[in-house]
């Protein structure tokens, strides 16, 4: 059970919390790959510092565990700014929401998480809020009530999601800074990997850090994870440091294959491949054969086989590629399914 969710990039439980806070890069020049997020994040804080404003509200997402709790953290750092963390889910009424936004200071870091999940009632309170830092509240019942408008401190909120599409219009376009983080490439989950080993104070060989990091599904999260796993079998089966052969040992006992795929991902190409033989499979399907949600399937599964060239989306459903196949063993279907793909 505990090995089926490892490649999991959710969060897990709070002894992890504990392990990401303490390898949580704080400056931005820590801050590992991301180049164009990065270059661009520098600019705006310091173009915002020397004109002595507050940041303009940004919007980060992508799918879990690439750093966005991070770099929300680390924006706040270099603003030399206060960070209020807080979830969509979290704010239940307006006045939770309207108590947040007057216990404010100036310059403050608002950050919220899943902010997709704000309800409308809270949104709409959050509307004026960024445009023109004012809060309106109603006061009383009925006939004699009435709305009373505050002044609030310019602050900058940062919001967090892995599903932008599920964002409404009018809260979208009053963010004046939107960046979407990608997965990283081996290269800089490499360089992720031997930082956390200095942080973790255990030596690695350059081999292997690269191993786990090919292994990492392109996510920093999976990566340090996986990183402490391998260090418990060098522990026990070695010396403690770090190895190319124990790395490919652990990470072989804990059935990640060379890419990093997992039972789930196997499952998945497996369906499209043997079910359906190559043909385009609506996500619906395709949930319902892996018995997971759709959600899941779309923010954590299939950014990466689609960025190592396993699937497609294509207008008629998700298509496995030659690769899958290759990968798992199979022979291609006889009719070239392959031709006129329509990708979107
Ligand atoms: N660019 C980076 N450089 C170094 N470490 C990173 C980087 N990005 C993320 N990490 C590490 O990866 C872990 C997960 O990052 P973080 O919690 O910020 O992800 P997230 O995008 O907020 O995930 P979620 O969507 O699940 O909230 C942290 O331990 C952090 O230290
Ligand atoms: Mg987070």
């Amino acid at each position: 059970m505990e090995e089926d969710r490892i490649l999991s990039p959710q969060m897990e439980n709070s002894a992890e919390e504990r392990l990401e806070n303490s390898l949580r890069p704080k400056l931005l020049d820590e801050y590992i790959g991301q180049d164009k997020v990065k270059q661009n994040m520098k600019i705006y804080i310091e173009a915002a510092k020397a004109r002595q404003e507050a940041l303009d509200h940004v919007l980060l997402y992508g799918p879990p565990g690439l750093g966005k709790t991070t770099l929300s953290n680390i924006i706040a750092n270099e603003m030399n700014s206060n960070i209020k963390i807080t979830s969509g889910p979290a704010i239940e009424k307006p006045g939770d929401l309207a108590a947040l936004l007057t216990n404010l200071s100036e310059f403050d870091v608002l950050f919220i998480d899943e902010i997709h999940r704000l309800s409308k009632s809270v949104e709409e309170i959050l509307y004026p809020a960024l445009e023109d830092y004012t809060l309106d509240i109603i006061i009383g019942k009925g006939p004699s009530s009435r709305s009373i408008r505050l002044d609030l401190p310019k602050f900058t909120l940062i919001g967090a999601t892995t599903k932008a599409g599920s964002l409404t219009t009018p809260l979208r376009d009053r963010f004046g800074i939107i960046h979407r983080l990608e997965l990283y490439s081996v290269e800089d989950l490499t360089t992720i990997v031997k930082r956390s080993s200095r942080i973790l104070e255990v030596e690695i060989e350059e081999t292997a850090a690269k191993e786990i990091a090919r292994r990492s599904r392109g996510t920093p999260r999976i990566a340090n994870r996986l990183l402490k796993r391998v260090r418990d079998y060098a522990t026990v089966l070695g010396n403690g440091s770090i190895n190319l052969k124990i790395a490919k040992h652990a990470l072989n006992q804990l059935e990640i294959d060379e890419l990093g795929l997992d039972e789930i991902d196997r499952k998945l190409l497996e369906v499209m491949i043997v079910q359906y033989n190559g043909r385009p499979v609506g996500i619906e399907s395709l949930a319902v054969s892996v018995g997971e949600e759709i959600d899941t399937i779309e923010d954590v599964y299939e950014p990466y086989l689609i960025q190592i060239g396993f699937i497609a989306r294509t207008l008629r459903g998700r298509k496995v590629l030659p690769p899958a196949y290759k990968h798992l063993g199979y022979n291609l279907p006889e009719e070239n399914t392959f031709s006129g793909q329509i990708s979107i």
